[in-house]
């Protein structure tokens, strides 16, 4: 379905906005962050206020938006997706079920590489439509700004054209905002030895990159059978030197050092984290590590989830995402949630908590603005949930919860 895009005239982008009627709200602040029957002005790209009534603006020339009761909680942040590549592996379903492991699946020459091989062959145009189309479908279930990661392109040639396709997608109005992270280090193609591709990228790709100023951050997935720590640790090393933020994949399969690593480097997130053990979830913690929760690659996989209750106990920072790649079709945060709250036990507000001002923390916007959270002088993202009831957000698996959009001051209607 089209998403109508609801502008007064040509000047709208610098009128007011108030948005009013709101039943339950949460803004994720510390203090007070459920609240009722409060309207929010917005002004330009944000928030300007947070108000009991709207009798000052009653005579101005402000837009309203009677949002007749619904609740509203801030626009979702997925901080971890891999937006860019071409081809499907649904075929990779059967081999699982016949008992083959994911590492496995790869060893056959399918997995990430069967997906490089299906991406290369595609023109920019065609991958730029791809990527378009998703970013639409994540707005539909209320995502505002999203990490996009490269990694099917794997040699210094390919990884520059998806970087360039993303950042043609961040000037696209009226879809999520992104935050570009290159991960050549994803996998290695056939005639490249884990060492040989490592060097490669040290001497070639990552200078290239750091050229080309696209991406944002440097992600490894470093996981036995993948890069190594060592090889890991030297990529790492070598893009913050280049001044790219990182962020890693560790932990998914099996307890390999990546979280330690994590910890070691104050990588500022550390993410799947399955199989890390509590020892070192700790270390990651003093270290002011983000572990970022993927609960749908499990869901996809047939795998466990982790123990997320002790995780919590323990007041381990983590945040959640879609991890959105070939091996695990969603871009639906709102899924995300239902798997947090209707089948591990989070409370709606620790699982909303884990999509917005957490995961902003990990993934933060280039012009500074404050997100994941309402309030006067945050970016103007929040949905507007179809329920009066803001615990919505995660009830409704097979459905998107959002009925409109505020998007960087942009009111959305589907
Ligand atoms: O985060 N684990 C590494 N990367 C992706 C999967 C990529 C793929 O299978 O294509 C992930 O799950
Ligand atoms: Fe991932």
């Amino acid at each position: 379905m089209e998403a109508i895009v609801l502008q007064l005239s040509p000047l709208a982008s610098t009128m007011r906005t108030i948005y009013h009627n709101i039943g339950s709200m949460q803004t994720m602040n510390d203090i007070d962050s459920l609240s009722k029957g409060k309207a929010i002005a917005v002004k330009d790209n944000k928030i300007e206020n947070i108000m009991d009534s709207i009798d000052e603006f009653e005579s101005s020339d402000a837009q309203f938006i009677d949002v007749d009761g619904r609740s509203i909680v801030p626009g979702f942040i997925d901080g971890h997706s891999h937006l860019l590549w071409a081809g499907d592996r649904f075929n990779e379903h059967n081999l699982r079920m016949q008992g083959k492991s994911y590492a496995e699946i790869a060893e056959m020459g399918g997995g990430i590489m069967e997906t490089v091989r299906q991406t290369r062959k595609v023109g920019a145009e065609e991958l730029y439509s791809i990527g378009e189309n998703r970013l639409k479908n994540a707005l539909r279930y209320g995502t505002t700004f999203l990490e996009a990661k490269t990694g099917y392109g794997l040699s210094t040639e390919h990884e520059l054209r998806l970087l360039s396709v993303v950042e043609q997608l961040k000037s696209v109005q009226n879809l999520p905002s992104i935050h570009s992270t290159w991960m050549g280090a994803h996998a290695v193609t056939p005639e490249h030895t884990y060492d040989s591709y490592t060097d490669e990228i040290l001497s070639d790709q990552l200078p290239r990159v750091l050229e080309s100023n696209l991406a944002d951050s440097a992600d490894v997935f470093c996981e036995p059978g993948w890069f190594s720590v060592e090889q890991s640790e030297d990529i790492l090393r070598a893009s913050r030197k280049g001044g790219l933020r990182l962020r890693m994949h560790v932990d998914e399969f099996s307890d390999g050092g990546g979280g330690e690593l994590a910890a070691e480097l104050r990588v500022r997130t550390a993410d799947h984290a399955h199989h890390t053990s509590m020892d070192t979830r700790m270390k990651m913690k003093d270290a002011g590590v983000m572990t970022g929760f993927l609960p749908g690659t499990p869901y996809c996989n047939g795998d466990d989830w982790p123990n997320f209750a002790e995780i919590h106990n323990h007041d381990i920072p983590f945040s959640m995402a879609t991890d959105f790649n070939p091996n695990c079709h969603i871009s639906s945060i709102p899924f995300i949630g239902s798997l947090a709250v209707q089948r591990n036990g989070m409370s709606p507000f620790d699982a909303l908590a884990c999509v917005t001002r957490q995961a902003a923390k990990s993934t933060p916007r280039s012009d500074g603005l404050e997100q994941g959270v309402i309030k006067p002088g945050a970016v103007a993202n929040f949905n507007i949930l179809n329920s009066k009831h803001w615990e919505s957000w995660c009830m409704s698996p097979a459905s998107s919860p959002v009925h409109s959009i505020c998007l960087e001051g942009t009111h959305i209607e589907f």
